[in-house]
C-alpha cells in the first residue's frame, strides 16, 4: 500500500527513520513529507535513502501536478510521527500552510498521529482539546508514552516506540472503513451491544517493574490478559478506550489508544493524565507496592556485594486510593484485588478490607496463585460494590469475565 509518513519538528524525528524503514521492509511504497522544522533534526538524504522515494517538503514544488492534493489522494494510510503540538493544533483547526497539513486535509485515508512533546505541552488544555477534536473526527492517536524525555525529566510526552506505531498503523489500515466513514459512523455497531458508546474508559493492565540496576528489576507475574480483555470488550461495546500497558505478554488490541509504562510512578502519571477526561477508570494492573530506595547505574556485581544482598525498598503511592480520593463527580473507579486466600469467606473479607482502604466504586476480587489468576486464559472473580456487598460472581474465559465486569459498570 501507499503510506505517507509525515515527520514534524521534534527530536523524535530520528525515530521516524525506523518507522519508515519498517514500512519499506514490509513492502510498502512510502512517501515522506517532512516539515521544514523536521529537516533541522534529520537531513533530507536520510529520508530519501530509507524511503527509496523522493522527499516531499515544499508546497510550491511541482505545482502543475497539484501535489498538495495528489499525495493525500494517493495515500492508503497517513502516519504522522512525531506529531508536534503545533502540527496537532493545525490539523485540529483545519489549517493548511505546508505540504503535510494540505495532505491531511486532502486525504480520505486513515490518519494516525504519534504525539511527541514535553509533558507540560502535552498536558496543556489547548493540546488536550486539539487531540480530543482529532479523535472525535476519527483520527487515531497512538501514545505518547510515559518515560524519560529529552532532558533529565520524565513524564507523558515521549513518542511511542517505533514498533508500536507501525503495528497500530497497520492495524488501522486493515480496518474496512475510511477515516471519514469512521468519524461519521463512530456510533455504528461493532456488536449488538453499544452500551459504552460515548464513554471514555481508562484501563491499566499488566505488571509494573522497578529497576534495581540496568539489567534487573522487581516485578510480578501479571500477563495483562484480563486488562487487555477488558479493553477489547469495552472497545467492542463502543467505548473510547485508553489502555495503560505495563509489560504485557499479549498484543494490544487494535482500535485502542495504548500508552506504555514501566514503573509504578510512570503508571501513576499516565493514569492520572488519562483520567482527567475519562468517566470510567479500571485499575486492572498489578502494581509494585515497593521500589528500590536506590537504582544502581551499573550492574550490581556479586564479587562486590558478597554472599548476601540486602535491598532497601521504599513504598510506592497507592494509585487506586489516590484516584478514588480525587475522582470527579460521575467518574467511576474500579479496582482489582489479587489475593492468595483459598477460603472463599476469608477471601471476601480481605476484599472488603481492601475496599475500605481504597474507597473505589467496585472491587474485583480474584484469586491468584502459582497456577491461577496470572497468565492463565481463565479467571474467577467476585465483585463488591462500594458498600462491600457482592454484586457479581463470574468464572470462565477472561473475555467473558471482562464482559460481566462491564455489565456491572454499565448498570451502575
Ligand atoms: N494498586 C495501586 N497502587 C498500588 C498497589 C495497588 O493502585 N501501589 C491497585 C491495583 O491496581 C489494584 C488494587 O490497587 O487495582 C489492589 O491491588 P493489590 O495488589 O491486590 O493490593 P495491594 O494494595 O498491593 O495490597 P496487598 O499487597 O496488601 O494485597
Amino acid at each position: 500500500m501507499t503510506i505517507v509518513v509525515g515527520v514534524t519538528g521534534g527530536i523524535a524525528a530520528y525515530k521516524a527513520v525506523s518507522i519508515i524503514r519498517s514500512f519499506v521492509l514490509l513492502g510498502h511504497d512510502v512517501h515522506v513529507i517532512a516539515t521544514d522544522a523536521a529537516l533541522r533534526f534529520v537531513g533530507a538524504p536520510t529520508f530519501e535513502a530509507i524511503s527509496r522515494n523522493q522527499l516531499n517538503t515544499d508546497l510550491y514544488e511541482g505545482v502543475s501536478e497539484v501535489r498538495h492534493v495528489g499525495i493525500g489522494k494517493r495515500a492508503d494510510l497517513v502516519v504522522i510521527a512525531p506529531a508536534t503540538a503545533n502540527t496537532i493544533a493545525k490539523i485540529a483547526h483545519g489549517l493548511a500552510d505546508d505540504l503535510l497539513t494540505n495532505t491531511v486535509l486532502a486525504t480520505t485515508a486513515p490518519v494516525l498521529v504519534a504525539p511527541a512533546m514535553h509533558t507540560e505541552m502535552w498536558l496543556n488544555a489547548a493540546t488536550q482539546h486539539n487531540v480530543h477534536t482529532l479523535r472525535e473526527r476519527g483520527v487515531s492517536v497512538v501514545g505518547p508514552a510515559v518515560g524519560q524525555l529529552t532532558g533529565s525529566d520524565s513524564g507523558p510526552g515521549r513518542m511511542e516506540e517505533a514498533d508500536a506505531i507501525v503495528a497500530a498503523a497497520l492495524a488501522l489500515a486493515s480496518k474496512p472503513a475510511s477515516r471519514h466513514d469512521r468519524a461519521a459512523n463512530s456510533e455504528a455497531p461493532r456488536t449488538a451491544r453499544r452500551d459504552l458508546a460515548g464513554h471514555r474508559i481508562v484501563i491499566t493492565a499488566g505488571g509494573t517493574r522497578e529497576p534495581l540496576d540496568p539489567v534487573r528489576y522487581l516485578g510480578n507475574r501479571s500477563s495483562g490478559k484480563q486488562g487487555v480483555a477488558l479493553a477489547t470488550a469495552a472497545r467492542d461495546r463502543g467505548a473510547d478506550v485508553v489502555l495503560i500497558a505495563a509489560h504485557l505478554d499479549v498484543p494490544v488490541p487494535e482500535g485502542v489508544e495504548t500508552r506504555t509504562v514501566s514503573t509504578t510512578l510512570e503508571l501513576q502519571r499516565a493514569v492520572t493524565d488519562a483520567a482527567s477526561d475519562a468517566d470510567i477508570i479500571v485499575m486492572a494492573a498489578a502494581v509494585a507496592d515497593f521500589r528500590p530506595a536506590t537504582t544502581s547505574d551499573a550492574k550490581i556485581k556479586k564479587d562486590v556485594v558478597g554472599d548476601e544482598l540486602q535491598l532497601s525498598l521504599v513504598s510506592n503511592p497507592d494509585i487506586l486510593a489516590g484516584l478514588s480520593a480525587d475522582k470527579q463527580p460521575d467518574q467511576l473507579v474500579v479496582g482489582f484485588a489479587a489475593e492468595t486466600e483459598s477460603d472463599p469467606q476469608a477471601l471476601i473479607e480481605l476484599g472488603r478490607r481492601k475496599l475500605r482502604r481504597k474507597r473505589c466504586d467496585f472491587l474485583v476480587i480474584n484469586n491468584v496463585g502459582w497456577r491461577t489468576g496470572f497468565s492463565t486464559d481463565e479467571n474467577e472473580v467476585v465483585v463488591l460494590d462500594a458498600a462491600g456487598d457482592i454484586v457479581m460472581e463470574a468464572a470462565g474465559a477472561k473475555s467473558s469475565v471482562a464482559d460481566r465486569i462491564l455489565d456491572v459498570i454499565t448498570s451502575a
